[in-house]
């Protein structure tokens, strides 16, 4: 039992990962660039930068899983950030929170 849970998560999490690159570069590159420095198109507001170790100083996991779940007014920042992730599993929402915060630099 313990050995088919170890192996269906293995099976599973790579694939949750992938999902995350994919999913960022279809949904999330265009604003806030390829590899996450807040370059995407211009917006009167800048879109986040994930490489800056500032950013995940002042915020916790879970209010970086709120603003992709409910966008940017969920958390109090700029409705220019859509609610993209209202329909992602929670485990969709930690994989993208994963992925994005190894653009840290
Ligand atoms: C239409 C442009 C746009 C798209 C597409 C977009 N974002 Fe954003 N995002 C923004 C803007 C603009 C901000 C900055 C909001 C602010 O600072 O008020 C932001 C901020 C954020 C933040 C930081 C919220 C905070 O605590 O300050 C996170 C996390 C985030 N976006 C994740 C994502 C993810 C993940 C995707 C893809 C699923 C995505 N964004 C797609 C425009 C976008």
């Amino acid at each position: 039992m313990r050995t088919l849970f170890v192996s269906v998560f293995l099976l599973i999490s790579p694939a949750v990962m992938a999902d995350a690159a994919s999913d960022y570069a279809a949904m999330c590159a265009s604003c806030h660039g390829a590899s996450g420095a807040g370059d995407g198109i211009a917006l009167p507001v800048k879109p986040a930068n994930f490489q800056d170790a500032a950013f995940w100083k002042s915020r916790t996991d879970a209010q970086v899983k709120s603003a992709i779940k409910g966008g940017g007014a969920a958390v109090g920042k700029s409705p220019m950030m859509p609610a993209l992730g209202a329909a992602w599993s929670d485990a969709q929402l930690d994989a993208m929170v994963k992925y994005l915060k190894a653009m840290k630099k």
